[in-house]
């Protein structure tokens, strides 16, 4: 948003243990208004709106690791549900009561995952019109939001956009997350658990291509439309786990790094472990609607893509323990 417009961007986050203002260190203080509250919290939100009038809402905020979705679903009802949906209330009641043509113009922008379609077998991708089958407690979460906001389109007439993308990776993710999980463990010669046989497949979309989608489909697309959006990279858990092994060979030898050079690789860190309950087989994304009314495409080969996430956690070292600081060991999460 900074980057590609000349808007004010306000940043409402509860930093709960995945948030930090780290993540917002050096930006451009003169754009950018922080609010410490929760999107559940109505008279924060309307305090907020009334405040700053936005010309359009993107609702990033949720809780989003599906292995802390099955130890404990309340807070993903709680912020992912009913916090969407008190945004939809707050929005809407702003809305109404401005003049068009700014009502017109308003737009609520719904993030979204391809985790609400569920499972694919070897064949097959999702599309907008994939039935939403969700299996996991975070999925169903998102999946609910997401019909919310599309009735309110449908009931109220808000001008909301819904985008569902597949598993993203970059730099700033939070260390619960496969890449940047895998890429601490390894530099601390700790095992890299891979679940099950590691055949899951994801479709991996660079966080930047990712971003860019969201601002395509707030400034190009229609009401009550949704998008997919992917990255054209599938890959199955194993291939991720061996380009990012082979991307810290390069970049921090095995042989040189005191944890690892007993094991006499990174690669011989990985560990099989059970699986994780009800883990989808695959996802994959037919990107081709945002591609062809808005015009969007990824831009990031995954595999150049990934070793320059790997360099930049190698190079990020103290934000990643900053980011954890003491709530987080990377301890294996989701199985009961
Ligand atoms: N990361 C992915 O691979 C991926 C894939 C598809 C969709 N998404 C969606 O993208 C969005 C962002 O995901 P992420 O990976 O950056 O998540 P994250 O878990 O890394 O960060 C979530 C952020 O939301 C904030 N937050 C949580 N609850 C809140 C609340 N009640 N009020 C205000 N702020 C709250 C947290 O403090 C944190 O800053 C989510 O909606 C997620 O469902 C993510």
């Amino acid at each position: 948003m900074l980057a590609h417009t000349q808007d004010a961007v306000v940043v409402v986050d509860k930093l709960t243990y995945a948030g930090s203002l780290l993540s917002l260190a050096g930006v451009d203080e003169a754009r950018v208004s922080f609010i410490k509250a929760d999107i559940g919290d109505r008279d924060a939100m309307q305090a907020a709106f009334t405040q700053h009038q936005p010309a359009a809402v993107v609702n990033f905020a949720a809780e989003t690791h599906v292995d802390r979705s099955i130890d404990g679903p309340a807070p993903f009802i709680d912020t992912n549900i009913v916090g969407t949906f008190v945004l939809l209330e707050t929005a809407l009641a702003m809305n109404r009561a401005r003049p068009e043509p700014e009502r017109a113009a308003f737009r609520f922008l719904h993030v979204s995952t391809d985790e609400v379609y569920g499972s694919l077998g070897d064949d097959g991708l999702f599309r907008e019109d994939t039935p939403y089958a969700p299996n996991s407690p975070y999925a169903a979460s998102k999946a609910s939001a997401d019909h919310l906001v599309r009735a309110y389109f449908h009931t109220y007439g808000l001008p909301t956009i819904i985008t569902n993308c597949s598993n993203n990776y970059g730099p700033y993710q939070f260390p619960e997350k496969l890449i940047p999980l895998m890429i601490l463990n390894a530099l601390d010669g700790r095992a890299l658990p891979i679940y099950g046989d590691g055949g899951n497949v994801r479709d991996w979309l660079h966080v930047d291509d990712h971003c860019a989608g969201v601002l395509t489909a707030l400034q190009r697309g229609l009401p009550g439309e949704k998008y997919n959006i992917g990255g054209n990279s599938e890959r199955t858990n194993l291939q991720v786990i061996d380009v990012l092994c082979e991307a810290l060979e390069s970049l921090v030898p095995a042989a040189t790094n005191p944890a690892v050079k007993d094991r006499g690789s990174y690669a011989a860190l990985r560990t099989f472990v059970p699986d994780r309950p009800g883990h989808d087989r695959r996802y994959a994304i037919d990107a081709s609607k945002i591609a062809r009314e808005l015009g969007w495409h990824p831009g990031h080969n995954f595999e150049s893509g990934l070793r320059a996430t790997v360099e930049w956690y190698v190079q990020h070292r103290e934000w990643c323990a900053a980011v954890q600081s003491g709530r987080y060991q990377r301890e294996r999460l989701g199985l009961s």
